[in-house]
């Protein structure tokens, strides 16, 4: 895919946030001689897998893109004004990952998981809106300074580590991290059969100006389905982007993209707290998958996808790991694109 100018509108606005992240002390030297929490976090994350990795993305590197189509329910305009919620078909890309840096992790190792999707919502006149979320209802920080630190207590707790080694003593003192760490997260039959969780939370406005609080939930219509230990020990290492195409030649593949609404007394800035099944959720519609992506591989080097990428009916929470992603994704796009 060459840059087209909706992706060069993306870039300005990620250079847009680094810049403020970097310079929003007042202290542009300061800045210079002080890497900001979005560096370093990059920087980690790039150590972690053994990288960097030049042309691949400091997180989520591996992945695979497809495309189709989303249709929104009768229900969705009542939530939002939006542009997509309004009941007219629009085309998606979509892109699926492993988590970490590792571009040629396989998909069944166990730090592949959660995965990851990303839907690029490609709206009439050109713009866009994306939802970037996980295989796992919560996130093991509830601030990008957490998240630095859970990712160099890893870093710091090789073998040679003493005992309790950082990463045993920040997930003791740290439940949501140790939860995430601990969660089964059994690999996925298929890209197909994995549920996705939006875990921050976004303001929906409607027509008539009311709001409420929600966070996707993006559910595989043909089911969620696990590999047992003893499949996933003998998987291919690319088993699910094969997979994918495979299934894709016989038929179209779908989720439902559902909302789950706030209760009073949640608190919609923090993604550690999961909300319960004791909530409102409200179907926004279907997307669905007719094909890869044609020259997929080329085009993800270029495409970039940002969860604060939102359009009128549709604003961030207050949650500061949300409001972190896009410094910590443009650092990381900064280095990639062109490598
Ligand atoms: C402060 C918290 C976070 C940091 C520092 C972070 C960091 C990153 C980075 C550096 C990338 C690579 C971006 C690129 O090169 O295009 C990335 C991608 C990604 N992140 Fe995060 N992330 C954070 C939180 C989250 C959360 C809360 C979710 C989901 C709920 C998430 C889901 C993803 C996904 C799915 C991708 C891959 C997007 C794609 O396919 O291009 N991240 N993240």
């Amino acid at each position: 895919m060459s840059r087209s100018p909706v992706l060069c509108r993306h870039a300005l606005a990620l250079a847009a946030t680094v810049g403020w992240l970097a310079t929003s002390t007042g202290h542009a030297a300061e800045a210079a001689a002080t890497p900001s929490v979005a560096e370093q976090t990059v920087d980690t994350l790039e150590k972690l897998a053994g990288g960097p990795h030049a042309g691949f993305r400091a997180n989520h590197a591996k992945g695979v893109l497809a495309k189709g189509s989303f249709v929104a329910s009768a229900d969705a305009r009542t939530l939002s004004k939006a542009a997509h919620f309004q009941g007219t078909a629009v085309p998606v890309i979509v892109r699926f990952s492993n988590t970490t840096g590792v571009p040629n992790l396989p998909d069944a190792h166990p730090n592949a998981s959660p995965h990851g999707i990303a839907i690029r919502f490609q709206l009439p006149g050109g713009t866009s809106t994306d939802i970037v979320s996980i295989s796992y209802d919560g996130f093991p920080a509830a601030t990008p300074e957490d998240f630095l630190g859970l990712l160099n207590a890893i870093a710091a707790s090789g073998p040679d580590a003493k005992k309790p080694t950082p990463v045993e003593s920040f997930l003791g003192s740290h439940p949501a991290a140790k939860a995430f760490a601990t969660a089964p997260k059994p690999a996925p039959v298929s890209y197909a059969t994995l549920p996705f969780f939006g875990v921050n939370a976004f303001k929906f406005t409607n027509a008539a100006g009311a709001s409420v609080y929600t966070r996707y939930r993006i559910v595989p219509v043909a089911g969620d389905q696990r590999l047992s230990d003893a499949d996933s020990a003998k998987a291919a290492p690319n088993y699910l982007a094969d997979e994918l195409a495979a299934r894709l030649a016989k038929g179209p593949v779908s989720y439902a993209i559902w909302v789950q609404i706030a209760n009073s007394g949640d608190d919609v800035n923090d993604p550690t707290k999961v909300w319960d099944n004791q909530h409102r959720e409200v179907a926004l519609g279907t997307v669905t998958l007719d094909a890869l992506l044609p020259d997929g591989a080329k085009a993800e080097k270029t495409l970039f996808f940002n969860p604060l990428l939102l359009v009128d009916g549709i604003a961030p929470s207050a949650d500061p790991i949300l409001l972190a992603r896009p410094g910590a994704y443009g650092v990381s796009v900064g280095r990639r694109v062109g490598k």
